[in-house]
């Protein structure tokens, strides 16, 4: 596919959300077969979370890239700046079962705390659809949604990656993400073993 049939906009209720939860479910192998067990309960879960303003996935974070030809969403990032609320409440899903409670005390909570009072736009999920992938498309979401950011005077960008994806990293340092941090231990099932992630960011000159 050509990125030129490429529509990068914000999602709305309208949009195939088992389809923006399966994107998300496919961001990481760790979080998301952990949290809802299967892409299946995901598709199911996920949507109607995604409708909730002050959810950390909710729609109100996220970009979708649509193949104009035949209208399909084929690749998503969740990217979470000044003016995102994130004070849901979780307690209602934490009671849902110890998968939810778990993930979201090891992962979501721990996301928050880092990125509510944060100076950077923080990248939490990319994804393109496996029958999509090395046609530039996540390079030419993540471009499109850099440079709003940066018109919006932001400075940096910053996001983790998991250090065995060389995909993901070579994707970031194309557009200039570079590592800042020592490997740390990424979210998994509390049963296995936790796998290496750093984090990269992209700084920017403010009067470009
Ligand atoms: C990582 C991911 C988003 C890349 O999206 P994509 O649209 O396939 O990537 P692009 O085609 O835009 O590639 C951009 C650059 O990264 C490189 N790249 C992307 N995937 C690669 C891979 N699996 N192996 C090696 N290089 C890869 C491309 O070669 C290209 O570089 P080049 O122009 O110098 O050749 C996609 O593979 C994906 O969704 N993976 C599963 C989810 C995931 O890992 N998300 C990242 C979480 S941090």
């Amino acid at each position: 596919m050509d990125t030129d049939k490429l529509i990068i906009r914000k999602p709305t209720s309208d949009d195939d959300l088992e389809k923006i939860a399966e994107l998300l479910y496919n961001t990481d192998p760790y979080i998301y077969p952990y949290w809802f067990e299967t892409l299946e309960k995901c598709k199911k879960e996920l949507p109607p979370l995604l409708l909730e303003d002050k959810f950390f996935f909710s729609l109100k974070h996220l970009y979708i890239s649509i193949d104009s030809s035949n209208g399909e969403i084929i690749g998503l990032v969740c990217i979470i700046d000044k003016t995102a609320e994130l004070d849901y409440d979780y307690s209602e899903l934490e009671k849902k079962n110890e998968r939810y409670e778990f993930t979201i005390n090891n992962y979501v909570k721990e996301l928050i705390n880092e990125v509510e009072n944060a100076d950077f736009a923080y990248i939490s999920n990319v994804c393109v659809d496996s029958n999509y992938r090395g046609k530039h498309i996540g390079q030419t979401m993540l471009s499109y949604i850099i440079d709003i950011y940066k018109k919006q005077l932001y400075d940096h960008i910053v996001l983790d990656v998991l250090a065995d994806n060389p995909g993901a990293i070579k994707l970031y340092k194309n557009l200039g993400f570079e590592q800042f941090t020592e490997i740390f231990a990424g979210f998994n099932d509390p049963k296995k073993e936790r796998p290496e992630v750093f984090s990269m960011e992209a700084r920017f000159d403010k009067k470009k």
